[in-house]
């Protein structure tokens, strides 16, 4: 049998805060398929205009300027020792650099750019030309892989989200109130949706998962069993 032709492209598409990137990675490396992180491409764009000048003080993008330089935008992921994945921009490892908060704060209007969504949208298919290849974010099953053999969408009532968020960020030291980050979710959800340039909308044919009430190993087990029965049908 030809092992290769048993290989399929998943998108995981859903909310912020939903839990899809730890499900997409986890997936990936039970099923020895590579994971790919599009929000982290979207990140490393943010961080390459904050750092050009090319977002002023009052949030105004250079647009112009930015589109030019998109074909000089180097965007990879490189394996660390112990198994982790960082970005790297330009060959430079912006891992941390891209999950800080100056970069959250403007990476929406960024991922609402037609020219930038085009740009990266051609990295993600080349990416996964050769399939094996799990990938998350908002648009993934809609737009950068329409006929993926298997699409998941992930949601989870928007306090699960926020309240997951925010253990998540006391649990690192940043001093925030659950209110703030509800209203950061909810917020966040509302441009995702609402922009002109692939929203964020569920693919006809993907499998819904709420993972609210489901643990991080019965997450993992519905997701091989998801994938086993995609596989068999080939
Ligand atoms: O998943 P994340 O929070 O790291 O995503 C960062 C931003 O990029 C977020 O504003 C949504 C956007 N994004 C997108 O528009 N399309 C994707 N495929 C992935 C992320």
């Amino acid at each position: 049998m030809n092992t290769d032709k048993k290989k399929i492209i998943v998108a995981v598409d859903g909310y912020s805060s939903s839990g899809k990137s730890t499900m997409a990675r986890r997936l990936a490396k039970a099923t020895g398929y590579r994971y790919i992180d599009s929000g982290a491409m979207y990140r490393a764009v943010t961080l390459y205009a904050l750092d050009n000048n090319l977002i002023d003080d009052a949030g105004n993008i250079d647009k112009v300027a930015l589109t030019r330089a998109l074909d000089t935008i180097d965007i990879d992921f490189r394996i660390m020792n112990d198994g982790s994945q960082h970005t790297t921009l330009n060959g430079n490892d912006v891992e941390r650099e891209i999950r800080s908060l100056r970069v959250s704060d403007n990476v929406s209007p960024i991922a609402a750019i037609a020219e930038v969504r085009h740009a990266l949208v051609a990295k993600q298919q080349a990416m996964g030309r050769s399939k094996g290849i799990v990938m998350d974010g908002r648009d993934i099953g809609t737009t950068v892989f329409p006929s993926a053999e298997l699409k998941l969408f992930v949601n989870a009532p928007a306090e699960t989200r926020a309240r997951r968020r925010f253990l998540e960020m006391t649990e690192k030291g940043n001093h925030v109130s659950y209110e703030d980050v509800l209203a950061n979710v909810v917020n966040r959800d509302r441009i995702d949706e609402t922009r002109e340039e692939s929203p964020l909308r569920r693919a006809d044919d993907a499998i819904d998962l709420d993972n609210s009430q489901m643990s991080v190993d019965q997450q993992d087990a519905w997701l091989l069993d998801r994938f086993n029965e995609t596989i068999a049908k080939l």
